[in-house]
């Protein structure tokens, strides 16, 4: 049995078997005993004197055992209900000089070198959980909205941001790479005959699937090669990317804001215990820090915050006088100081409207066009474009968005001004060519929404196997 459903149950007398690892041994006596689907352990009581010793010593935290016994009422306190132990196994042992994760507090610095056994601990294994729920929770809402799901290509051929931050994909020799008569790599040699990429957005893609499918999200991993080493920030993250034929930006912004209330709202119901521990872990966490910095809710109090309350609507130029207005700015306490409209946004500013400012989640939106993406959607006032970003307390952006530009004109201006050849977007322009419609969509990034959810404070603990610059261990 699970020991989740376990204990869910208060039938007593059950003979049953579980399986896990050993968190604690105390006294000779007491398991706790995990099996990854629950936050709780089962304590499960062995009778030392009826046991053999060999077997007593190999019970170390780490193993890996089965046991059976009897489900009855717990005789001591801590616990309702425990297992009698009439038959213990181990699968396999965990040496105590050398197994790194040890019954007592390990830094979150220390469980990142060991990113492969730190699902074992309880802050871990609570936090996973969540984001396993989350996902869960993200294909729910599509599906219960109408939506398609579609699997965007992971090797492109063109850069949906135009930011140029993209991993190559090759299969050419590094020491007998080939080369044009013109001095240039050859790709036509390579693979698939001409230069390819990881993706940074499965957008360009979602799109032609909503021009035919009406409603389609893609989940999926995306890549950037953009050298920021910050808590935010991983070069493999997963992204959520629906896209809506007929939907303008009011619509986008609506989605957007009923899908994040809607994935908070399940892991409220379905992720209680998990978000309970976390919601504490967060409160001893902050014991430590200086008053100046610790949260002013709690973890729970935070997500539903978010959920009951409606997100502030302000546009770029607005954000933009309330900052250069703002005391920082006035005192030069940003490190990018806001002087002018056209200015992009920093982080700094970003958390200044949010956490200081409106002190509830924001959507900016009708940025200039000049620092926003291709695609997006010119505005009449041809300055900027139909754009929006919703920006998260102690997060900063988590979702990027936009109505896109469907008039072939207008766009094939706009990617020549941007010096992109629009020959990588030939099946990009056809869109525009047949049937276009006004369409609009939004990125939402899966690891700043885990992080929001767990209340944990870098990315590189919300994702199994985080790789940043300079690190792609396991
Ligand atoms: O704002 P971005 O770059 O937008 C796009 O990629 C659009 N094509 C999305 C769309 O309209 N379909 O990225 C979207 C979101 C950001 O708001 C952020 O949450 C997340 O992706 N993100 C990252 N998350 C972790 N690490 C990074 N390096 C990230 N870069 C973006
Ligand atoms: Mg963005």
């Amino acid at each position: 049995m699970k020991i989740k459903s376990l204990l869910k149950t208060s039938a007593t007398g059950q003979q049953v078997i579980v399986k896990g690892w050993v968190r604690t041994f105390r006294a000779n006596r007491f398991i706790a005993l995990n099996d990854g689907s629950t936050l709780g352990n089962l304590q499960c009581v062995v009778d030392f004197e009826s046991m053999d010793d060999a077997l007593l010593k190999s019970i170390n935290t780490g193993a890996a055992i089965k046991i059976t016994g009897n489900y009855i009422e717990s005789q001591g306190k801590g616990q309702s209900h425990e297992i009698q132990v009439t038959d213990l196994h181990i699968y396999g042992e965990a040496d105590p000089e050398s197994y790194p994760i040890q019954p007592k507090k390990h830094s979150l610095e220390f469980l990142r070198e060991k990113a492969h056994l730190r699902v074992r601990t309880t802050t871990f294994s609570a936090v996973m959980r969540l984001r396993s729920a989350l996902a869960f929770g993200v294909h729910q809402f599509f599906r219960n909205e109408g939506f398609q799901y579609v699997n965007t290509p992971i090797i492109t051929g063109s850069d949906a941001e135009g930011a140029g931050e993209m991993f190559r994909v090759s299969a050419l020799d590094f020491e007998n790479t080939p080369f044009t008569k013109e001095g240039n790599i050859d790709f036509s040699k390579d693979f698939f005959g001409k230069e390819t990429h990881l993706t940074v957005s499965g957008q360009l893609e979602a799109e032609t699937y909503a021009m035919g499918l009406g409603e389609v999200y893609t989940f999926g991993p995306t890549f950037r090669a953009e050298n920021s080493n910050t808590t935010r920030h991983l070069a493999e993250f997963w992204m959520i990317e629906p896209e809506m034929a007929f939907f303008d930006l009011n619509d986008n912004m609506d989605l957007a804001e009923k899908f994040i209330k809607n994935v908070l709202n399940y892991i409220l119901k379905e992720c209680e215990e998990d978000l309970i521990f976390l919601d504490d872990r967060l409160k001893q966490e902050d014991k430590s820090k200086p008053q100046a910095e610790r949260s002013s809710m709690g973890l729970l109090e935070k997500i539903k915050f978010v959920v009951e309350n409606e997100f502030k609507r302000v546009s770029y130029t607005e954000a933009i006088d309330i900052l250069r207005n703002s005391k920082p700015n006035k005192k030069k306490k940003f490190k990018f100081n806001i002087d002018k409209w056209g200015a992009d946004l920093q982080s700094e500013h970003e958390r200044f409207l949010v956490e200081k400012h409106f002190n509830c989640p924001v959507i900016l939106y009708d940025y200039p066009a000049t620092i926003k993406a291709f695609y997006m959607r010119m505005n009449e006032d041809q300055k900027t474009v139909s754009a929006m970003d919703i920006l998260f307390p102690g997060i900063g952006e988590i979702v990027g968005g936009s109505q896109r530009e469907e008039r072939l004109d207008v766009l094939q201006k706009r990617i020549k001004a941007m010096g992109i050849d629009e020959k990588e977007l030939w099946w990009y322009l056809d869109l525009r060519r047949f049937g276009s419609a006004p369409h609009s969509g939004f990125g939402l990034g899966f690891e700043r929404l885990v992080l929001f959810a767990t209340g944990m404070s870098n990315i590189r603990d919300v994702i199994p196997f985080p790789r940043t610059p300079q690190n792609a261990a396991f």
